[in-house]
């Protein structure tokens, strides 16, 4: 029998669980046309959610397309995957292809190929100048309102890790996108983006180009009913009950994030398979135990953080609702003036080591907790 947890991949199928209410609330949103910007801390769900919600789309006969950002490392690359994606998987046949090169692209100068699979991709042009590259990408974006229209069906698309666009075009391309986008009523859109801070700066700022363009939804952990019973009937499936003290473990030591609890969960699955009995202290043992194959890689962020900040770790380590900005704490583990640690977080924060969560700080790796709270000793003499 597989390992029936997964983790580092996109959840589909039997793997993924839960999200009935984000999914009902998405699907209506974005089929009445709505914008969408969705926002969770990485590893939460959203790449797989995004998948979900498509698929369910296609089946019900729209038109979908994905876009993930980190794919795209030039504009060049922007408008070439924007072309694969949106506008050639969307047309079947040759004539339809060729239409759309004539008539709603001509501006690109597209080369389009037939791949050894099949698929049709395509290699533009954009131009040198940067009027000639904004002028070609919008008309390239437009295109999409174009063929839905054409095709007399909603198009769906998601750009998913959306804060690189600041990376990748900067205000320039921004402002570019919303002219577009806004003008589009035939295209929905879902823009996701792990680094919280970013997107809902470019939502909220009166001064950015996506000011009030959408609806921000935050997406948060998976109800834990459902993982109870995703769990649960996994492991019945080998002839294992899920106590409850276990279960709440793995909750804890993962701090509930959707992609440690798969990766925790497929480890101790292998150990029952070996013939374990499901305990929350085989739990701790099994997290502890993948903490410790992650020491190489812990280190390597710890050595590069300065000891303020590895101080301020400890105490959320030890600490479980994070709350930092107290005197007592400060004292008790010479953290120095409130102002100084405030400082400190915000770079924890920026370097994706930390999270805010409630009010309070908490570790973006819970493994990295546990190997923190493990290794304390030590930490602060170096
Ligand atoms: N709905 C789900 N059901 C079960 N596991 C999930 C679900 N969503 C995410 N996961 C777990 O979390 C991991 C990361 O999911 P992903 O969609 O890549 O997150 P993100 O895009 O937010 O970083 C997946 O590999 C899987 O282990
Ligand atoms: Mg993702």
């Amino acid at each position: 029998m597989n390992n029936p947890f997964v983790y580092g991949e996109i959840a589909v199928g039997a793997a993924f669980t839960g999200r009935k209410k984000e999914l009902a609330d998405l699907s209506r949103g974005l089929e009445s046309g709505e914008r969408i910007f969705l926002i969770s801390p990485r590893r939460f769900g959203k790449t797989s959610l995004l998948t979900h919600l498509l698929e369910g789309f296609k089946n019900k006969g729209l038109l979908t397309a994905y876009i993930d950002l980190y794919r795209c490392a030039s504009m060049d690359q922007l408008a070439a995957v924007f072309t694969d994606e949106v506008l050639l998987k969307a047309e079947t046949g040759f004539e339809a292809v060729a239409r759309l090169a004539r008539e709603t692209i001509p501006l690109l100068r597209p080369k389009i190929t037939l791949e050894q699979d099949g698929q049709l991709s395509a290699s533009l042009d954009l131009g040198k100048s940067r009027n000639e590259q904004s002028a070609a990408l919008s008309e390239l974006f437009n295109a999409a309102e174009k063929m839905a229209k054409r095709r007399k069906k909603r198009l769906v698309i998601a750009f998913d890790e959306f804060q690189e666009v600041t990376v990748l075009g900067g205000e320039p391309l921004e402002k570019l996108m919303r002219a577009s986008f806004q003008t589009h009523h035939n295209v929905s859109y879902v823009f996701s983006g792990s680094r919280q801070h970013l997107i809902a700066d470019m939502v909220n700022s009166r001064d950015r180009a996506f000011y009030k363009l959408g609806r921000v939804v935050f997406l948060g952990k998976i109800a834990e009913g459902d993982f109870r019973v995703f769990i649960g009937e996994r492991f019945k499936a080998i002839g294992i009950k899920v106590e409850e003290a276990a279960f709440k473990r793995i909750l804890a030591e993962t701090n509930a994030i959707p992609y440690y609890v798969q990766y925790l969960c497929s480890f101790l699955w292998n150990k029952c398979r070996e013939g374990a009995k499901l305990t929350a202290d085989l739990v701790y043992e099994t997290a502890t135990h993948i903490a410790d194959t992650q020491a190489p890689f812990y280190m390597g962020i710890l050595e590069h953080i300065p000891l303020r900040q590895r101080r301020l770790l400890q105490v959320v380590a030890q600490n479980p609702e994070g709350k930092l900005y107290s005197r007592e704490i400060a004292e008790m583990y010479k953290l120095g003036p409130l102002s100084t640690v405030q400082v400190s977080a915000g770079l924890l924060l920026k370097k994706g080591i930390l999270e805010k969560e409630n009010g309070g700080y908490v570790f973006s790796d819970p493994f990295l907790r546990i190997w923190v709270l493990k290794n304390i000793g030590s930490l602060g003499k170096t």
